[in-house]
């Protein structure tokens, strides 16, 4: 059996009661599909996570691999598993695109670790007269069986926020996002002063690695209208921000999915970014390590890379052995722009 996540392996225990057609909402990016389609289910799912995706393709038909913020309307499934979501506020906005379906499904899991919030998250929609029972603690996570009161509704149908962002020299930016988006609703300190210790770049192929809501990226595009801007992230909400931003903004931006820089083809002039330093709640800085010794082959001899961070993450040392020589553009208690040319 191949590595199967916490999760995973105690949805897996209730595998006596696992039949007929199941809709798993934002599965761990495992073969956790897979090995429910083995015991002879028929697997759909409904994910926001390019990884988790990824990770099911094979074991799903591609018709039954839900990456949008609605169901089709007419899809029935017999259970769904709701998987605990790291932001817990992308729980609601789960629960109100499965909402169609919640219906007619005979059992809706709910299956999470317990540092996640599983337990609260429990709790809560039973305040909101759900019935909701625990029935199984294995492996740091609990799964729980629940039944919606019959006439309940999701609480809210709009789950965009907004905010503007005045700059020097650029129109005022319109900036969407979605729950678990980076940053949402308000721009992060490190940005701010990443835009606003920008050099002056240089070439055609402007790279945002990590875009969230694309805030980097419809900056540049404001800056330099002629370059092509490409925007990547690893979560389809933060592309899906993304987009609207550029829609809100008038600018065409070309955003896509990539783990890493897995998805960009070598030849990017420069690369902007904010990179991630977490995984859920712990620091980790290993996919910042990866993108950085990957921006060799991405970057083109003589591109320039332009990263901002907290100051006490060991990054200059990676970015000098894997880019060049490092400038320090600003820095002030917590953060430092560094700036290195390939
Ligand atoms: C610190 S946030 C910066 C977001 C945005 N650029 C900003 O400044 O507001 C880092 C972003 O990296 C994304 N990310 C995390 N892991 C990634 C990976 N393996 N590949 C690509 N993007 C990733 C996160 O989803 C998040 O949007």
């Amino acid at each position: 059996m191949s590595q199967l996540s916490n999760p995973s392996q105690a949805f897996l225990r209730q595998r006596g009661q696992l039949s007929g057609r199941i809709l798993l909402c934002s599965p761990p990016a495992d073969a956790i599909a897979a090995e429910l389609r083995q015991t002879g289910v028929e697997v759909s799912v409904l994910s926001w996570d390019h990884t988790a995706v990824n990770a099911c393709r094979g074991a799903v038909a591609e018709e039954w691999l839900f990456t949008d913020l609605a169901l089709p309307a007419d899809a029935q499934w017999d259970q769904i598993a709701l998987f605990m979501p790291k932001a817990r506020e992308l729980l609601d906005l789960m629960l109100s695109v499965v909402a169609p379906a919640l219906k007619h499904a005979q059992h809706i899991w709910l299956v999470g670790e317990k540092r996640e919030g599983v337990e609260s998250a429990a709790k809560r929609l039973a305040k909101e007269d759900w019935d909701a029972t625990k029935v199984d603690s294995a492996r740091h996570c609990q799964v729980w069986s629940l039944t919606p009161p019959a006439d309940w509704k999701p609480k809210q149908n709009d789950f965009w926020r907004a905010y503007e962002l005045a700059q020097e020299k650029v129109d005022t930016l319109q900036l969407f996002t979605l729950p678990g988006v980076f940053s949402a609703g308000r721009l992060d300190e490190g940005t701010e002063v990443l835009l606003q210790s920008l050099p002056e770049l240089h070439g055609r192929r402007l790279l945002d690695f990590g875009c969230g809501c694309g805030v980097i990226g419809a900056t540049l595009k404001k800056r330099y209208p002629k370059a092509s801007v490409e925007l990547t992230d690893i979560n389809l909400l933060a592309l899906k921000s993304a987009a609207r931003t550029a829609e809100a903004n008038g600018v065409e931006l070309n955003v896509y999915a990539s783990d890493g820089l897995a998805e960009v083809q070598p030849g990017v002039d420069a690369i902007i970014t904010n990179p991630p330093f977490h995984q859920g709640v712990k620091q980790d800085t290993r996919v910042t390590q990866q993108f950085l010794r990957d921006c060799a082959r991405v970057l083109k001899p003589g591109g320039s890379l332009t990263l901002v961070a907290n100051r006490f993450l060991p990054y200059p040392d990676w970015i000098e052995a894997h880019v060049g020589p490092v400038r320090v553009l600003f820095e002030n208690s917590r953060f430092k722009v560094y700036h290195a040319v390939r």
